[in-house]
């Protein structure tokens, strides 16, 4: 039995997902395309329609999936819908009750601020200090900082929790003994007491606070169901923090394979603190047409880190089927905008009110886009712009990175060159295949923004993600 809603039909799968009783929580663990969007903006419908439930919170990862959220839930005529991030809900509660500290250490002040821990802690202890090796000063810096939001993520406060926990995911060339351990916990507790003296924050310390300051905080700020989409970018603190909250249930839209920050964690291990979480897998696309799944999933299943978590789903291949992805090459990036301009005046001609997206590295390669579009009168939209339609026909313009939870008719995945995607900057501490593995998400996550057709754009000296793609599912242009 189908049920039609504007103009989808949800599928039993999904009803029941949208439906889902209280006590407890509810895991949607789906592919790109199968829904999980669509299944939060549908429960909080039917909260707020059928259960007159008012107090539900939906949070989504950034701010373009925040509006994106906002302007769908808008548009199924929900109305009075809070979407927010973790970071702004959370800093609005620490307000709400007077926290002393709300100002957070600007990011570019952390590196000043663990080398200042880091040298007090040393200095004391100049004999006896000792840190894992490393070739440069910065890099050591480097590393502490992300131990230090890696041990924030994870809420380790003690020495005796820090030697406890396993260090996987954080790089095996650098090797931590015991000792260094305990110096590291050091500096990370220096590094807290400087910010404390300061009145400051860190970011990933609004988490640890909201479940510290738990009993404190009136039960009329806390939100009755809580709805989070692309859970699998938030930290194991956070999801924590929002089961312990929600009062009446909670609602998790994830998929491991579109994990593209450096938050790792898995179901299993965060089990034991969301208890009683049910699991629903959906393993069939909506979005995309069989030939754009085929080459992605191709290039997915390449990804060994992922293909042997416990936790991988194979996509189904979907049923609608249109032209096969197309790949362009070219000599330089302004050849590129050139052929990619070209394409999108055809489509444009074709179809009037299809929505294109152009998914870039980074903001100057979008800006390149945008300066070729105008010239030639294409109106575009950059999605990471305040206010920005993400809804509406026309250009769309996003890096990888924000194109997450997007959907387009058209999609141009570009800047396919070496060094520029994949991009293997690899941090101390961190291991260059699970860098390489990351960059594979983030193509992978582009590829599957796309419902009808797809066209992959590469720049010489070409990346090496252009050869690992099946030459039999795409045509060259
Ligand atoms: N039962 C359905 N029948 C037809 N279309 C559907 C159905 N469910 C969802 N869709 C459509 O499929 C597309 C993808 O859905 P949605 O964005 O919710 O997927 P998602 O799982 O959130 O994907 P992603 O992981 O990429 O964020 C949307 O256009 C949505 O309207
Ligand atoms: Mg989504």
């Amino acid at each position: 039995m189908k049920t039609k809603n504007n103009k989808i039909s949800i599928t039993d799968i999904q009803k029941k997902c949208i439906e889902f009783q209280p006590k407890g929580s509810l895991l949607v663990n789906g592919i790109p395309g199968s829904g999980k969007t669509t299944i939060l903006i549908e429960r909080a419908r039917y909260l707020q329609q059928k259960k007159m439930e008012k107090n539900i919170l939906l949070l989504a990862y950034n701010r373009s999936m925040t509006s994106y959220l906002q302007q769908l839930a808008t548009k199924s005529g929900i109305n009075d819908l809070e979407v927010d991030t973790f970071h702004s809900w959370g800093m609005n509660i620490l307000r709400s009750i007077n926290y002393p500290r709300t100002y957070v250490l600007p990011t570019e002040d952390k590196f000043g601020t663990v080398r200042f821990a880091r040298n007090i802690v040393r200095k004391q202890n100049s004999k006896s200090f000792s840190l894992p090796k490393f070739e440069t000063d910065r890099n050591e810096i480097s590393f502490l900082s992300q131990e230090i939001d890696w041990m924030k993520g994870l809420n380790i406060n003690t020495v005796e929790k820090y030697y406890e926990t396993s260090r996987s995911g954080r790089g095996s060339d650098i090797r931590v003994t015991k000792k260094n351990k305990k110096w590291i916990f050091e500096v990370f507790s220096k590094f807290n007491a400087l910010l404390y003296s300061n009145r400051q924050i860190d970011f990933p310390d609004v988490a640890i606070i909201l479940y510290e300051k738990a009993k404190e905080i009136p039960k009329e700020l806390l939100p009755d169901h809580v709805l989070i989409d692309e859970a699998q970018d938030l930290s194991a603190m956070q999801l924590i923090v929002l089961a312990e909250f929600a009062q009446k249930s909670l609602t998790i839209g994830a998929d491991k394979a579109q994990q593209i920050y450096k938050n790792r964690f898995s179901w299993k291990n965060l089990g034991i603190d969301i208890r009683g979480t049910r699991t629903k897998v959906l393993g069939q696309t909506f979005r995309s047409t069989k030939e754009i799944v085929q080459l992605a999933n191709r290039f997915q299943q390449q990804d060994e880190i992922l293909v042997k978590d416990d936790e991988y789903i194979e996509p189904t291949l979907p049923n609608r089927s249109g032209p096969k992805p197309t790949v362009i090459l070219s000599k330089t990036y302004g050849e590129e905008i050139e052929k990619v301009i070209k394409k999108v005046k055809s489509i444009r001609a074709n179809d009037k009110n299809a929505t294109i997206g152009i998914i870039c590295v980074k903001n100057d390669k979008i800006d390149a886009f945008v300066e070729a579009l105008n010239e030639q009168g294409i109106p575009n939209v950059i999605v990471n712009e305040l206010g920005a339609d993400l809804m509406s026909p026309g250009v769309k313009l996003t890096t990888y990175f924000s194109a997450k939870g997007l959907e387009f008719d058209h999609v141009f995945v570009t800047n396919l060159r070496k060094n520029a995607m994949p991009k293997l900057k690899v941090f101390p501490g961190e291991e260059e295949k699970e860098v390489l593995s990351t960059e594979r998400k983030k193509f992978y996550v582009a590829m599957t923004r796309a419902k009808l057709s797809l066209t992959i754009t590469g720049v010489n000296p070409l990346s090496e993600f252009i050869d690992s793609l099946d030459k039999r599912l795409y045509k060259l242009e």
